[in-house]
């Protein structure tokens, strides 16, 4: 499968903010974005970015769906924001129809992502993000599969990065 692999580094909440809404921008249909970092990384100030790119009406999307798993958006495209950080087993997810989302044509953001093992999508655009200091974040990002790769180029090339 075609990979391609980059580094942002994000200096404040509103470059991480920023950086989400070019991702938001330049997502297509069935786009998957899995997040995966420890609390307080900025899973959600990113999730809040691809909803804002995605013309999600800004009052909508202020809140983290962690106590109900998974949030339903109106924008451009459909967009779903998971949160599987409560989740106890890959069941769970059959409950919420996580395989109807996957496969529409609607986009998904997964936090916490790696909680879901085999059951995340190869093709996808994987945003590991590490804490440099207080302000300061790495998103190591990998595309599989062409059309995660082309996001991540059209971004990349927008970004400046
Ligand atoms: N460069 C940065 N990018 C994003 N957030 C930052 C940055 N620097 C500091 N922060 C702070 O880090 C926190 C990130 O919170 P956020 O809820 O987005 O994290 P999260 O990864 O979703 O956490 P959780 O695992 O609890 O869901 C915020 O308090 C934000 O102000
Ligand atoms: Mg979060």
């Amino acid at each position: 499968m075609n990979t391609r692999e980059h580094h942002i580094i994000s200096r404040s909440p509103e470059e991480t903010l920023h950086f989400g809404e070019v991702l938001g921008t330049h997502v297509t249909k069935g786009s998957v974005i899995a997040l995966s970092g420890e609390l307080g990384t900025g899973k959600t100030c990113l999730a809040q970015g691809i909803a804002k790119g995605l013309r999600v009406p800004e009052h909508l999307y202020v809140t983290s769906p962690s106590y109900v798993l998974v949030n339903e958006y109106a924008g451009s495209l459909r967009l779903f924001h998971l949160d599987l950080y409560r989740i106890d087993n890959v069941a769970q997810l059959d409950d919420i129809g996580i395989d109807e989302m996957l496969s529409s044509d609607d986009v998904t953001v997964i936090e916490w992502a790696e909680k879901m093992g085999d059951a995340l999508p190869e093709e996808r655009l994987f945003v590991s993000i590490s804490i440099i200091d207080e302000q300061t974040r790495d998103f190591h990002l990998t595309a599989s599969g062409q059309s995660a790769v082309d996001l991540l180029e059209r971004c990349s090339a927008e970004y400046g990065a």
